[in-house]
């Protein structure tokens, strides 16, 4: 029996990886989703298989009740909400994985003794990281579901608190194995739940899916532990591979941002408005939807740059409506996708591909930069910092060096948002003033049906 289980634990790994990999593109990633689910339903069923089950009924009534919850949730989420439903599934992750630990030590207590080293270094281990896991997606979810004030909120000195506790939760977890007891492996979980509210608390709204990426490895690198407190193989291939992805994802969102990890889970960015840098505003030129229709329709090359307030309006399905026009009357429409523009990673491609907006439409920033010369029209739809051009041009300002859309190098660019608000940054964008730049001022959704009637009519 033991062979079949690993060979079926094999298979499942596999379907993990395949799976992982086909998530690279939009184009194969619902295939690589399928595959992974697969994956771990092989590994679920082998796995109940070969354990000795104490109780059947009521592992069965777990399974439905989370099944239910599981495909219920994620098919009633909005997009805008996909965050925080990570942050709520991941929260469960990190744990389990501590209650795995914990239940594995009261057993091994039961009998007399402590678990053996090579299983007490990951079950505490699991205690630790699982918990801030835990507690810290919970604060994630509260914040991003505006339950609690979203933006980061810090005290002086908290980062040498944090430190100080952190070293103090080690050192426990290091003396139990020498003196074994359940209150102290408590004491080390509740510690670590202090600590993770702690440590997410002073990061602001929309640096959360940052943190969401982050706490996501921790969950992994907690499952993989896990693993090894349960010698089961299929755990440990799975949670490191959520745990590397993970780290991958945090890393490739600061690096688009051009801040540091450390910046971002230290520097309480967001938790007060910026000055910005700016000392010639000039004005703007504000324009109508005739105008741009007019633009738009004789255009030969129009780029559309979506950004968080095409999410927030939900106007994805007027942008597909507007390429569509457009493009029976001939001109090129492409999208310009920033790699953080919106609020988690791949934002813009999901709500486009919501609206059936073909891949090969969709530009990565490398690829759509250098054709903003040969642009006619760029119409920047609900996007501020990914579009600013002090990122390229003002060392003074806070986002001084994060990767732009070069857009300003459009022969004309027309801006579409409700007012001169700025974004998550907080700052100015000069792009607002510069000659070749008119504002379309207005809720996305409304200004782009607008727009698309003003074509209709003014050029039929
Ligand atoms: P933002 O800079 O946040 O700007 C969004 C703009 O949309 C705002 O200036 C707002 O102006 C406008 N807006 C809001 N609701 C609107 C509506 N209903 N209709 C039309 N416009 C609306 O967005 P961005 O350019 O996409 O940049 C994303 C920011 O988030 C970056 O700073 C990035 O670093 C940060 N971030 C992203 C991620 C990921 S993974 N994507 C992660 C962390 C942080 P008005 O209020 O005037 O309308």
């Amino acid at each position: 029996m033991s062979n079949i289980r690993d060979a079926a634990y094999m298979i499942a790994a596999i379907l993990f990886i395949v799976g992982v990999m086909r998530l690279r593109t939009p184009a194969t990633a619902r295939s690589g989703n399928l595959l992974a689910a697969v994956g771990m339903l092989i590994a679920v069923v082998f796995t109940v298989i070969g354990a000795s089950v104490g109780n059947i009924l009521l592992l069965v009534i777990v399974f439905v009740v989370g099944a239910v919850i599981g495909t219920y949730s994620s098919r009633a989420v909005k997009m805008t909400a996909m965050p925080q439903m990570v942050a709520a599934f991941n929260g469960m992750g990190g744990g389990a994985a501590a209650m795995i630990a914990l239940s594995e030590a009261l057993q091994a207590l039961g009998h007399g003794s402590y678990p053996g080293l090579s299983q007490a270094v990951p079950g505490l281990f699991d205690m630790l990281v699982g918990s801030i896991s835990f507690s810290g997606s919970i604060i994630a979810f509260l914040k991003l579901q505006e339950w609690m004030p979203s933006r980061a909120m810090s005290f002086k000195g908290q980062n040498a608190v944090n430190a100080v506790i952190l070293i103090v939760l080690v050192l426990l977890a290091i003396y139990i194995p020498f003196q074994p007891s359940i209150l102290l492996d408590w004491i080390l979980i509740a510690g670590s739940v202090i600590l993770g509210v702690m440590f997410v608390v002073p990061v602001g709204g929309a640096d959360m899916p940052v943190i969401i990426a982050l706490l996501n490895a921790f969950t992994g690198i907690a499952a993989a532990a896990a693993g090894f407190v349960l010698q089961n193989d299929v755990l440990i291939v799975a949670g490191a591979l959520v745990g590397s992805s993970g780290t991958i994802l945090t890393l490739i969102m600061s690096r688009a941002m051009n801040r540091s990890i450390f910046n971002v889970l230290f520097s309480a960015f967001g938790s007060k408005v910026t000055a910005t840098g700016t000392s010639e505003r000039g004005e703007i030129h504000p324009t109508n939807a005739e105008e741009v229709a007019m633009l738009c329709a004789y255009a030969q090359r129009v780029v559309i740059v979506p950004g968080y307030g095409l999410a927030v309006a939900r106007a994805q399905q007027e942008c597909k409506d507007l390429m569509d026009l457009l493009s029976s009357r001939g001109v090129d429409v492409r999208f310009a996708i920033h790699p953080v523009a919106g609020r988690m990673p791949g934002h813009m491609n999901v709500l486009l591909a919501e609206a059936n907006v073909p891949y090969d439409r969709l530009y990565d920033m490398d690829d759509i930069n250098p054709e903003f010369q040969r642009t006619d029209v760029v119409l920047v739809i609900g996007a501020n910092d990914v579009v600013n051009p002090d990122a390229r041009e003002n060392p003074g300002s806070p986002i001084y060096g994060m990767p732009i859309l070069n857009v300003d190098q459009a022969k004309t660019v027309i801006v579409n948002k409700r007012s001169m608000a700025a974004g998550f940054a907080g700052i100015d964008n000069p792009l607002f003033f510069k000659q070749n730049t008119k504002m379309f001022f207005g809720d996305a959704k409304g200004a782009l049906q607008s727009l698309v009637s003003a074509i209709k009519e003014e050029v039929a």
